[in-house]
């Protein structure tokens, strides 16, 4: 049976995003600030293959730039700042995942990393994605790569075999098991409100972490982790770790 893969009782989703733009360095320091001791990214790649920390395939909502990013050289989009839409926070720039690598080791902050891909981008993402971590990341912090896309996670599990994976899905399909295995995944991240007390005792049974999203009050935390959740990932870490302790 597979050992769950921990991070943490509560997870900064995009980093602190309630309270910073999410997916940048500044929203990875404020977690810290907070208390938080991982932090979710999500990361996809421009045009010449260098991986980004962003959400969304394009990049209206969440920076001053234009379209798709994976039409952008990273060159381009080096050039970009994350949308100012949260106050005292007025120039950050959208980061290398690199970069974010960097700053999250020097603070010595867990990762999990979810894989993003522009649908069709799915082998490429995971490879580049695999080469900064294997160049970069440090060995005695937590690290897990997760993905909604199957496909990116079988790159992930042949390209870096001992990195952690998780497989995300909103519902938990039929095939949950068997997908697993067949991916090696250690964990499952899925929608918290999709979650029953049945379904967490199965999974975690089965020997998988399990983490839900995005859980941003303390009375459903508090729930999810009595059913056994190992975590949940938070836009506002500080909050629900106060609340929690
Ligand atoms: O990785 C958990 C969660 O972040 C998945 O959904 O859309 O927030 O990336 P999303
Ligand atoms: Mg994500």
């Amino acid at each position: 049976m597979t050992e769950p893969a921990l991070l943490a009782k509560v997870i900064a989703h995009r980093g602190a995003s309630g309270s910073a733009p999410e997916n940048t360095l500044a929203a990875i320091s404020l977690a810290a600030e907070v208390g938080a001791t991982c932090v979710e990214l999500d990361a996809s790649i421009s045009s010449d293959n260098i991986p980004f920390v962003h959400h969304d395939d394009t990049l209206e909502r969440c920076t001053n730039g234009r379209g798709y990013l994976c039409a952008h050289t990273a060159k381009e989009l080096d050039a970009l700042t994350a949308s100012s839409n949260k106050a005292g926070f007025d120039s950050e720039p959208l980061p290398r995942l690199s970069q974010a690598v960097a700053l999250l080791s020097s603070l010595q902050m867990g990762l999990n990393l979810e894989i993003k891909p522009t649908p069709g981008l799915e082998e490429p993402t995971a490879l580049a994605v695999c080469d900064v971590i294997r160049d970069s990341w440090p060995i005695d912090l937590p690290l897990v790569l997760s993905s909604f896309s199957r496909e990116a996670l079988a790159v992930a599990r042949d390209t870096l075999p001992g990195a952690a994976r998780a497989l995300i899905v909103c519902a938990v399909p039929d095939d949950w098991q068997h997908q697993t295995q067949l991916l090696q995944c250690r964990n499952l991240h899925m929608a918290a409100p999709l979650l029953d007390a049945q379904r967490a005792k199965d999974i975690i049974d089965g020997g998988l972490g399990l983490y839900c999203f995005t859980v941003n009050d303390s009375d459903t935390a508090a729930k999810l982790l009595e059913m056994g959740a190992h975590g949940v990932f938070s836009d506002y870490p500080g909050e629900l770790l106060d609340s929690l302790s």
